[in-house]
């Protein structure tokens, strides 16, 4: 595996691959990878010819008093761990290349950044849509997975692809999960023993809400309510938000009638956690 951290290096080998015709996959990351980062990386080889994986903690994503400072980082095993898997390309570009100090271009998605993460994260999409262009025109994939656990953040990376015309297909991967539930994620290592068992009511408030719907409930708050108070119950969680969402539009529903985004965020001690579910009614299309 080939470890590229200058911009130049990795656009004359992107070019040089697309000259061949060879389909170039992306997987941007934060790194401090996990087997979630890894199921996407499984993704893009099946896609792919070249499989790039770009490691870069990204600073205009993070608003002021997150945790960009302390966002766990270990290259030497992130690498080892993307070699082991046939990885071809690790891009791990510095801060300083990326953003110059004369630096001045973001990239919006309007709508589909209001509610949710992007209403109590102020400008962290506007820094993930305008990296991720940038990463785009430095690999110049052919297609770039992303995950589902950042639903929000698949659907405004398509909708960005689809409104600037990019010529990059965006692949979303379904969330992979520790064997008790709890959706992998780097910000995982912020929780102590007892935290983690509280983290794991996110996941078990979505199967509840499963099951409700499957037994036949459609009513918004009564859906919400139950998970609110299945995360709330035993203390030591605060919840960001918890909504139901129409899952093309991220619009609010007035009932689960077809396929509905159950999507929350919660702090649990020093860790913000995301989780989400499709919520689908039994015969709905
Ligand atoms: P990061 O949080 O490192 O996630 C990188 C990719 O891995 C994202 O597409 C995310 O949705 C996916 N991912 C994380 N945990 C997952 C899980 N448990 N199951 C499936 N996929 C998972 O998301 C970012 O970085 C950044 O915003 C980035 C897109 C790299 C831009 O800076």
């Amino acid at each position: 595996m080939r470890v590229i951290e200058s911009i130049s290096e990795m656009q004359q080998a992107a070019e040089s691959w697309r000259r061949e015709g060879t389909r170039i996959g992306l997987v941007p990351t934060m790194g401090y990878l996990h087997e979630g980062h890894l199921a996407l990386a499984k993704k893009a080889r099946e896609l792919a010819d070249i499989v790039v994986v770009s490691i870069f903690v990204n600073p205009t994503q993070f608003g002021p008093g997150e945790d960009f400072e302390r966002y766990p980082q270990d290259m030497e095993r992130d690498i080892g761990l993307l070699t082991e898997m046939g990885v071809d390309i690790t891009f791990a570009p510095r801060a300083s290349e990326m953003y110059t100090p004369d630096y001045q271009t973001y990239v919006e998605v309007r709508q589909l950044t209001q509610p949710l993460c992007g209403a109590s994260r102020p400008g962290h999409f506007i820094g993930v849509t305008s990296v991720v262009a940038k990463l785009f025109n430095i690999v110049k994939p052919h297609v770039s997975v992303f995950g589902e656990k950042d639903f929000q953040q698949l659907v405004t990376i398509q909708r960005m692809v689809d409104d600037l015309n990019m010529d990059v297909e965006v692949v979303g991967h379904p969330i992979v999960r520790e064997p008790d539930g709890l959706a992998m994620s780097s910000r995982n290592t912020y929780l102590n023993k007892q935290e983690r068992q509280t983290a794991l009511r996110l996941n078990r408030s979505l199967q509840q809400a499963e099951q409700q719907v499957a037994a036949g409930e459609r009513r918004v708050e009564a859906i919400l309510e139950s998970v609110r108070n299945c995360l709330e119950e035993g203390g030591g969680l605060r919840i960001d938000y918890a909504e139901l969402r129409n899952p093309v539009t991220l619009g609010e529903v007035s009932r689960v009638e077809g396929p509905t985004l159950l999507a929350m965020a919660a702090y649990v001690g020093k860790a913000r956690l995301i989780d989400n579910c499709l919520l689908i009614p039994p015969g709905s299309p």
